[in-house]
């Protein structure tokens, strides 16, 4: 049997946390990495600009011959799912359907989500858990400054990530949420500090882990699973600075990441 990877794309590093999730739920799979480093941060751009850096990051995964791709980007989900799904010979899963449903499921309560600006602007989240639940109570919140935060390496117990993070998750501390959907690649590093404002009481669902479930069970509907027990391989690309990408990626993703090649962002739409 031909062995085809899951290819999964990212506006940059944050994607890897998805990583994680795929790997811990299928440690078979083999996965084909982009990480649009060059062009990062896609959340704060325009629909039109992600929606085509999406498309040529898709376009680029594809000539991989992937089994299936994933969006890890929550931004690019939110802007673009619909077109990548229409181009796309293979399956497409996104990363906000399926955090939509988890939060659902894990509460009848009311629900907040945190995201980047073009996330929340996007009105996706609240989209989706309309047409799951019209009646649930949903509140947004954007949060701009915790991805590059994270990309420089301030997470946990540091008084900027405290301070920043108080004043973001005050609103939503009013609201009383039975879960947070954590909306951006980058937030499962702050889950810690998060877990500690919000309390105990409010279950944080992360778009990784929702995601990978979805993914497994796509795979097995589709007999595409890898019969594999462990072992998959990870390869990365990367549309800049392979070196910092490697460096702060073992962060991001939980292991060594000893694969990176630099593409240039001119080679990502060629057919
Ligand atoms: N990957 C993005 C997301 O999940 C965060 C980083 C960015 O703004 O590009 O929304």
């Amino acid at each position: 049997m031909v062995r085809r990877p899951i290819g999964v794309f990212d506006s940059g590093l944050g994607g890897l946390t998805v990583v994680r999730e795929l790997a811990r739920a299928m440690p078979g799979e083999d996965i084909v990495y982009l990480g649009d480093t060059a062009r990062v941060p896609y959340g704060i751009k325009s629909p039109q600009t992600i929606r085509t850096f999406a498309r040529q990051d898709a376009a680029f995964l594809l000539r991989h011959r992937p089994k299936l791709l994933v969006v890890a980007c929550n931004t690019a989900s939110a802007a673009a799912i619909d077109l990548l799904r229409e181009v796309s010979p293979v399956e497409v899963v996104d990363v906000i359907q399926p955090s939509a449903e988890a939060a659902v499921r894990a509460t009848s309560g009311a629900i907040g989500v945190i995201a980047t600006e073009a996330t929340i602007a996007s009105g996706a989240y609240q989209r989706s858990i309309a047409a799951l639940d019209p009646g649930r109570e949903v509140l947004a919140v954007a949060c701009p400054l915790l991805v590059p935060l994270v990309e420089e390496g301030r997470a946990d117990d540091n008084p900027i990530v405290s301070y920043v993070l108080c004043d973001y998750l005050a609103p939503l501390q009013r609201f009383r949420p039975g879960v947070l959907v954590l909306g951006c690649t980058h937030y499962p590093l702050l889950a810690e500090p998060i877990r500690k404002l919000m309390g105990p009481q409010v279950v944080l669902v992360s778009s990784g882990q929702a995601a990978a479930l979805e993914v497994q069970r796509r795979l097995k509907i589709a007999r595409l699973a890898s019969p594999s027990p462990n072992g998959g391989s990870l390869h990365c690309y990367t549309t800049d600075n392979p070196d910092r990408f490697a460096r702060l990626g073992e962060r991001f993703g939980g292991r060594t990441i000893d694969h990176v090649e630099l593409i240039g962002t001119d080679e990502l739409d060629r057919g």
